[in-house]
């Protein structure tokens, strides 16, 4: 029995978030890679599951008026459907609020306090709301500072735990830079390194209950919470048994690869190696970070509204041809654009065209001139022929696609069986199977068939972990009989049994039409009625909307649309340019209390500094600025 371990987890994902195409891609890879793993025969774990603690979750749970444990088992179920409609094959699905794993976090973080890793200290900084992380100054986008902090920015003083991350600063430089595959892509090896120049302070692993209280329990001081990320991974270990039963550790860690995206890097290359450096656990193997797709050009968001929704493709173009895309399409490492028109042109030009050309044309000839059983080919291949040439290039795809697969690009992989694909097709084309039928003697056109068959099981064994279901159709429809591809026949001309039934059988991949643009609207919807694209709350407070009022105004001078103004805003004085000129003339203003978004990045207008932005109404040449009701002094929150 083979004794190699394969052991690949994707990170556990937020439940509060609807699956996207980000957690439907990482998912999927891990999924690729642990098939390719057990065709190999290797002894193959594939964990995913859901991070389940933390601030939103109990937000969201209130703004519900549910339980957060009856949230999380609702939500769960969203991934849960995801996974198993995607034909995802993991081992095991962790949930952070199983016993199996709370246990397991309680007593990691009592070993660590018994020895003194982790200690009590006062924390007086800055605390990122969104992220539920600890931050300084440094941190903090552009435009802000300690005095003026963002919305979702607070300071905080009090009592934490922290654990001893910065004294590992050292030694995980050192074991990174002599590990060279244990941090990958090699530039996101770099991208730790850079951070670990600057000194590595200790992780804050601990928030009072009095301002979160779902998470768990710290074992020492039944007042806190563990911090969400030093809970969440841990899922790596308490799933396969670590502290619970030694065997199946031993047998599963250290895991092969931790796939993240490149967002989790710090989480991952940072703090996870120097906790279990604390624990006394052996690193992983490789933690690789790929890239994000984007739609087009731009960043998913929910606010934009251009997130991707993997169900929708999987609905319209078939699992597998979901899962063929992405992994095709990306580069690992790199990141890639996801766009419908991008997606129909792969799958037509690779798989209703080349794929599924070849398919057809041969099963056609097949099923005619070979009374549908796999014909009696010629076995050998004559060196030097058109049939050496193809077997070659199918056998570098063989190659290539394991050693892609082992190093993390299964996108190079799938060219290459692309490659033995079209070849032959260009094989096909200089056969002409359908002149060889015309001729008296059947054995040229039987070789001809069988030679295409032969490269079809092989290409449709390479690319069955890529797509199960549609090559294990294909691998049905050319006679291989059910069951999983043998690896080892890959490297093996002749291994379809010539009489073998070939069955009546649908095309594999039918062409896909680009849905028609949209008509244009006969006529244009009252204003009232257009649809309006909703935001998060969030992206709302990130504006800092402030009263200010109006201390000098004047015209620029060679624009007419524009006045310069200078505000006070708490105190402080501001120029702000705006286009209102048409609508106010400087005296009006002068004394008047406006709005002002007073977070935007300072523009030079027609060469004057502009530090602000006025909120003012229109419709159509009418305009009107926003001022507030009643006396209150400039610099007051407005929203
Ligand atoms: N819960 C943490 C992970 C804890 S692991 C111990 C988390 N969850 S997440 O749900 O926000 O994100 C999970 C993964 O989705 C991340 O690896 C992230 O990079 C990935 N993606 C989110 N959007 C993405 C794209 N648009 N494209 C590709 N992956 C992206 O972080």
């Amino acid at each position: 029995m083979s004794t190699e371990s394969f052991y690949v987890t994707t990170p556990i994902y937020y439940v509060n978030d609807k699956p996207h195409i980000g957690h439907a891609y990482t998912t999927m890879l891990a999924d690729m890679l642990a098939r390719s793993h057990r065709l190999l025969g290797h002894d193959t774990w594939f964990l995913t599951g859901t991070d389940e603690h933390g601030q939103k979750v109990q937000e969201a749970a209130t703004k519900r008026g549910v339980e957060p444990q009856a949230h999380v088992d609702e939500m769960v179920v969203r991934f849960q459907e995801l996974w198993e409609r995607l034909e995802i094959t993991n081992d095991d699905f962790i949930r952070t609020t199983q016993e199996r794993h709370t246990s397991v976090v309680q007593e990691i973080l009592q070993d660590l306090y018994d020895r003194g890793e982790i200690y009590q200290a006062e924390y007086d900084g800055l605390y990122d709301v969104r992220s539920e992380t600890f931050i300084t100054e440094k941190d903090l986008p552009e435009g802000f500072d300690a005095d003026h902090l963002p919305e979702y920015v607070k300071t905080i003083r009090e009592t934490n735990y922290f654990f001893r991350m910065g004294k590992y600063r050292d030694w995980l430089v050192e074991y990174i830079e002599e590990n060279p595959d244990f941090i990958q892509p090699d530039f996101r090896r770099n991208e730790t390194l850079g951070f670990l120049r600057k000194d590595l302070s200790d992780l804050c692993i601990s928030r009072p209950k009095a301002r979160l209280s779902w998470g768990i329990e710290l074992p020492f001081d039944a007042e806190y919470v563990t911090y969400v990320w030093f809970d969440a991974l841990v899922n790596y270990i308490s799933s396969v048994g670590y502290k619970r039963n030694d065997e199946e550790f031993a047998r599963r860690w250290p895991c092969q690869v931790h796939l993240i995206g490149k967002d989790i890097l710090t989480t991952h290359t940072v703090y996870w190696p120097t906790m279990l450096k604390a624990m006394g656990v052996e690193m992983p193997k490789t933690i690789f970070a790929h890239g994000w797709w984007l739609s087009g050009k731009d960043k998913m968001s929910k606010s934009t509204g251009n997130v991707v929704n993997p169900l929708e493709y999987a609905d319209r173009f078939g699992v597998d041809a979901l899962r063929y895309f992405l992994i095709a399409e990306m580069s690992l490492g790199q990141d890639s654009s996801f766009t419908e028109e991008v997606f129909i042109k792969r799958y037509n030009s690779d798989l209703a065209n080349d794929l599924g050309n070849l398919t057809s044309r041969v099963l056609k000839m097949v099923h005619t001139q070979c009374d549908a059983k796999v014909p009696q080919g010629n076995l050998e291949l004559s060196e030097g022929s058109e049939e050496a040439a193809l077997w070659k290039v199918v056998q570098t795809a063989v190659e290539e696609m394991t050693n892609h697969v082992a190093g993390m690009r299964p996108d190079l992989g799938v060219a290459s069986v692309m490659t033995a694909v079209r070849e032959a097709n260009k094989y096909i084309g200089i056969r002409a199977p359908w002149k060889q039928a015309k001729e008296e003697d059947r054995q040229p056109l039987y070789d001809t068939l069988y030679v295409a068959l032969e490269t079809l099981r092989v290409c449709a064994a390479l690319l069955t972990p890529v797509m199960p279901g549609k090559m294990a159709d294909l691998r049905h429809q050319i006679g291989c009989g059910e069951g999983d591809p043998d690896v080892a026949d890959l490297r093996v001309f002749a291994k379809l049994i010539p009489g073998a039934k070939i069955p009546e059988a649908e095309g594999l991949f039918p062409r896909a039409e680009k849905p028609k643009a949209p008509k244009p609207e006969k006529a244009k919807a009252p204003e009232s009625v257009k649809t309006i694209e909703e935001i998060a709350i969030d992206d709302f407070f990130k504006a800092q909307l402030k009263t200010a009022e109006v201390k000098k105004a004047e015209r620029v001078e060679g624009a007419d649309k524009l006045l310069k103004l200078q505000v006070d805003v708490g105190g402080e004085s501001r120029q702000i340019v705006a286009g209102i000129a048409k609508h106010y003339s400087p005296e009006d203003l002068i004394g008047k209390t406006v709005v002002i978004v007073a977070n935007v990045k300072p523009a030079e207008i027609r060469g004057v500094e502009s530090r602000g932005m006025l909120l003012a109404a229109s419709k159509k040449k009418k305009l009107t600025l926003v001022t507030v009701d009643g006396e209150i002094p400039s610099g007051s929150k407005v929203g």
